[in-house]
């Protein structure tokens, strides 16, 4: 009798063991679990929400991009500004750098859109870091306008990464039942 309900309580526990042992490989990066980052950046604070709550759902690291200068704090210079900058392809000096992107499968991209394409950080960015062969999956928050060209100017600047379906958020109100479905669809693992 005694044996049995040991046999019993073996079965039992194994599947249990079983899981446990896949989900410790897979912490302890033994799976096929992919590394993930997001990168952004945000003047005013949209995108630097939107990421966060991406990094809630897709897991892995967050970078913020920082840049060396500043922007006038009056609102129609920092739009004149912004503007010139984007004309003249002006690349700011970065501030802060992330450790090393090499060590990522998947990067998120996020930017708020200017003047109809990516922030002149984000530009300068993409031209100092090589995301080729990764999985770029872009993202933006914008004032009404859409994405304009802001994927379309993110893959240039990452001619040889792989893309996945991005998202444009209207300024913060990005609901977050909106960004789990997304990344859900991206099927990332
Ligand atoms: C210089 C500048 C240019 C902008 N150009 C656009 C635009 O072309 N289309 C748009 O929909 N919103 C535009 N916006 C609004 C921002 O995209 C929007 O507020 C965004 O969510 C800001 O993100 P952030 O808070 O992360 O900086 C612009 C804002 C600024 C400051």
């Amino acid at each position: 009798m005694k044996k049995f309900i040991l046999a019993a309580f073996i079965c039992a526990a194994l599947p249990f063991a079983a899981f446990n042992y896949a989900q410790a490989q897979q912490n302890a990066g033994g799976g096929n679990v992919k590394k993930v980052l997001t990168v952004y950046y945000s003047y005013s604070g949209n995108t630097a929400k939107t990421a966060k709550q991406i990094q809630k759902y897709a897991g892995g690291d967050i970078f913020e991009i920082k840049i060396k200068h500043e922007y006038p704090s009056k609102y129609d210079n920092l739009l004149d500004q912004a503007k010139k900058e984007i004309a003249d392809g002006f690349k700011p000096v970065l501030a802060s750098k992330p450790g090393n992107t090499g060590n990522y499968d998947i990067v998120f991209v996020g930017s708020p859109v200017w003047w109809g394409t990516i922030a002149p950080a984000v530009s300068a960015f993409l031209s100092e870091y090589d995301l080729s062969g990764k999985t770029v999956v872009p993202f933006c928050t914008h004032g009404g306008g859409g994405i304009s060209r802001t994927f379309d100017d993110i893959k240039k600047l990452c001619p040889d990464a792989k893309f996945l379906q991005g998202k444009g958020f209207n300024r913060s109100n990005a609901s977050e039942n909106e960004i789990s479905d997304w990344i859900k669809s991206l099927n990332l693992n």
